[in-house]
């Protein structure tokens, strides 16, 4: 059953193989959504500064009935941070926002402010920066792992070559269709756990008939399809949903993808038009 299932972290810290998106859940909904999620049986949280619900995301992870050393909690660092001072007090905001003495999981949303994210400049001196905060606080035990997201291969060179401790995560968009395979090996030689965050392509993928054909065969839904997807990568992926009955089909992934099938998978013609989230600038590359 995947939801009892772990990684392992190079720390040692063990991150459970399914994790729940909260983006797109307000600050209200994603009270019950943990709840019933911790009900369901899972016990990783993905939410951001950004998201704007990780005050509701600490209330359900308090009252979801299930100890808080057995549930994880990822937050983002907002994408904008690029200052060491600046870290430093957004990472004590997050613990007071969540309302928690501890959280398990913080990552660098992107390596570039949102607002630049189509731009050349790297900021690579801004995530140094952002980095030793996160460092610091990790030492200082308030973070009990650290990471980065949408980081390519120049972005995490700059923090591995300058840094004390090397990040554990790095989340990226990953999903049937879209697989930076590179960027994946890359990460994980260096011992770096990959998240693959939006594993449905933010619910395009369910569009694609091809995918839709091999998720019949195997009798399962895209949604299973795409998750299973992930985990054969040694990918952890963070499907969104606040509707308990996705979160349990998202849940029951207890098959096996063929090789052949999976080849077929990663090469599936990309999805270009992500709808209305291609004005995210994540999607829009
Ligand atoms: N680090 C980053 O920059 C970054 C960027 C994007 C996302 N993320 C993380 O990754 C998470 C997931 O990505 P995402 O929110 O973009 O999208 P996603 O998980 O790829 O897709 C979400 C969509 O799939 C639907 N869905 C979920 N389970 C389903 C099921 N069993 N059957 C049918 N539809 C189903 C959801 O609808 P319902 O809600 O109706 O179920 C929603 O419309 C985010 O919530 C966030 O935590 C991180």
């Amino acid at each position: 059953m995947i939801l009892e299932e772990t990684y392992t972290l190079y720390n040692g810290v063990k991150i459970p193989k399914l994790g729940l998106g909260t983006w797109f859940i307000n600050n209200n909904d994603v009270v019950q959504a943990v709840k019933d999620a911790a009900g369901i049986g899972y016990r990783h949280i993905d939410t951001a500064q950004a998201y704007g619900n990780e005050s509701g995301v600490g209330e359900g992870v308090k009252a979801c009935g299930v100890k808080r050393e057995e549930m994880f909690v990822t937050t983002k660092l907002a994408a904008e941070i690029k200052s060491y001072k600046e870290a430093v007090a957004s990472i004590d905001g997050s613990l007071k926002t969540l309302g928690l003495d501890y959280i398990d999981l913080m990552i660098i949303h992107s390596p570039k402010p949102w607002a630049k994210f189509l731009e050349d400049e790297p900021y690579f001196e801004g995530n140094r920066e952002a980095w030793r905060a996160l460092e610091e606080a990790y030492k200082a035990g308030k973070l009990r792992s650290i990471g980065v997201s949408n980081f390519q291969k120049a972005d995490l060179d700059n923090i591995l070559n300058s840094c004390s401790v090397k990040p554990m995560v790095n989340q990226i968009l990953a999903h049937i269709s879209n697989t930076p395979k590179e960027l994946i090996r890359y990460n994980q030689e260096k011992g770096i756990l990959v998240e693959a965050y939006s594993p449905f392509g933010h619910g395009e993928l369910f569009k694609n008939s091809e995918v839709a054909a091999i998720a019949e065969k195997y009798g399962v839904s895209v949604s299973q399809l795409a998750i299973r997807y992930c985990l054969q990568l040694d990918l952890l992926p963070l499907p969104k949903t606040a509707n308990p009955q996705h979160m349990k089909t998202n849940a029951e992934v207890d098959f096996v993808i063929s090789e052949e099938d999976m080849e077929f998978l990663k090469n599936v013609q990309q999805i270009e038009d992500y709808g209305e989230h291609s004005k995210f600038p994540v999607y829009g590359k």
